[in-house]
């Protein structure tokens, strides 16, 4: 099979790499003609662990191209999927649709035979039907369906999450359309994953019910972790007692300093704006959102308060500045809302992060960057981890504590245990512990 996918960004070129191991012929279109020489190159725009070796072995094998030319590669095409960004709508919350709507345009000039157009970026529902609308209207004689296959793509494992799904949803009109997915996901077959065919308005939704469900597990998880703070309970404990039920489930329970990246943030703003749209709202997802918002500000208070209530004319060293380890993406990290409150409370930040720190040095210009962690403690006040690196799971704790002015620790991720850190002589101050 030969399929064309739109948009060599994270889902695009993730969604792609991995059809191509699937054994599919498949070219990636992107508009940046640098993007697109880079690739050529074996250059990977973003950070996945096994991404680069993956596209790597695919190039080589002949499967895998990239181009900035959509012209040569829709007429042959399959299956075209739409992987364009859906940044939100400066004010209002809502998904930018105007890359999706474009890409549909550009693709129906260009179609020829029978072909399906599956928009793989998460967009809200009735964004498949409007493409549908646009493709008949742009091309009136195409020969095509339109289909909603949402992906479910973690950042970090997301070759992982590919290739070993928890299931595929896919929406689509008519058997036709739904056969070509079926015949694109067949190697998934053999593991047993499990296919959810339904219209194009569920597969929608149930992208955006699925990220803001998570997100409200998080939220729950991390308003528990404060009262755990009031009343002397342990949330990690509470964490694994609820978890073990088989209708909670352990997973998404991690308290921290509330979620960020690409998704998340996004996706619950926009679900809160299409049913407040319908008006349906969903006032729990309006809570979640708003609980979130205000984390980042109760995390630095946190920090000023183990600094003995202020810290004016202090240095704090920052470990992790990515919303997340194993990925560069600075996205709605807590970390840009941390740090300015700590520098406007009068504080020097000095700060690490293994991939992070070349994209954060634009958006965080006023602190320094250090080459490793323990560069950043030398005579610090106090040490926050913010993002849970494995490199900052088994610091050198004598170390540590020689380099820093005071024995300070706050452990926003929970990475180390009370009892051991009291012990090795520090104060150290986590969340819901
Ligand atoms: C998410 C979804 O998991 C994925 O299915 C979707 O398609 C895209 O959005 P991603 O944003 O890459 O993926 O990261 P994820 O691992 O889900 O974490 C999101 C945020 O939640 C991070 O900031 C993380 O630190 C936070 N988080 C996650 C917690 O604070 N506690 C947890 O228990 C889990």
């Amino acid at each position: 099979m030969r399929i064309a996918i739109i948009g060599a960004g994270y889902v695009g070129l993730v969604s792609g790499t991995c059809f191509s191991e699937f054994g599919v012929d498949v070219t990636c279109v992107d508009i940046s003609e640098e993007r697109v020489s880079n690739l050529q190159k074996g250059i990977i725009p973003i950070f996945e662990p096994g991404l680069d070796t993956m596209v790597k072995r695919n190039v080589d094998a002949g499967r895998l191209h990239f181009t900035t030319n959509l012209a040569d590669i829709i007429p042959q095409a399959d299956a075209v999927f739409i992987a364009v960004g859906t940044p939100s709508r400066r004010g209002d919350g809502h998904a930018d649709l105007k890359y999706v709507y474009q890409a549909a345009e550009d693709v129906a000039k260009h179609l020829s035979g029978y072909t399906v157009i599956v928009t793989k970026s998460t967009v809200p529902v009735g964004t498949g039907r409007e493409v549908k609308s646009i493709v008949a209207k742009t091309n009136p004689d195409a020969d095509f369906d339109v289909a909603s296959n949402p992906e479910f793509l973690r950042e970090g494992a997301a070759i992982q999450d590919f290739m070993r799904p928890d299931r595929v949803v896919i929406g689509a009109e008519t058997e036709r359309a739904l056969n070509v997915m079926r015949k694109l996901y067949q190697p998934l077959y053999r593991i047993e994953v499990p296919i959810v065919a339904t219209s194009l308005e569920t597969a929608e939704l149930t992208k955006y019910a699925a990220n803001a469900f998570l997100a409200t597990k998080i939220t729950f998880i991390n308003e528990i972790a404060d009262l755990c703070e009031k009343v002397g309970a342990n949330v990690q404990d509470v964490a694994r007692g609820i978890g073990l039920d088989g209708r909670i489930g352990k997973n998404f329970l991690h308290a921290g300093p509330g979620y960020g990246g690409s998704c998340f943030p996004k996706d619950t703003r926009a679900l809160v704006r299409t049913a407040q749209d319908y008006n349906s709202p969903i006032s729990i997802v309006e809570s979640v959102v708003a609980v979130n918002d205000a984390r980042p500000a109760k995390m630095a208070e946190k920090i000023m308060a183990a600094c003995g209530g202020s810290v004016k004319g202090k240095k704090i060293a920052l470990l992790g500045l990515t919303f997340k380890p194993n990925t560069d993406d600075m996205r709605e990290s807590p970390s840009l809302y941390i740090v300015p409150e700590l520098l406007k409370n009068g504080a020097t930040i000095a700060a690490f992060d293994p991939k992070g720190a070349e994209h954060a040095k634009t958006l965080l210009p006023d602190i320094t960057y250090a080459a490793d962690p323990y560069e950043t403690m030398q005579d610090a006040d106090a040490v926050v981890i913010l993002t849970e690196w494995n490199e900052f799971r088994a610091l050198q704790l004598d170390r540590v504590k020689d380099l820093l002015k005071t024995p300070i620790m706050v452990d926003l991720r929970n990475v180390y245990k009370p009892e051991e850190m009291s012990e090795a002589g520090f104060t150290y101050v986590s969340v819901g512990r």
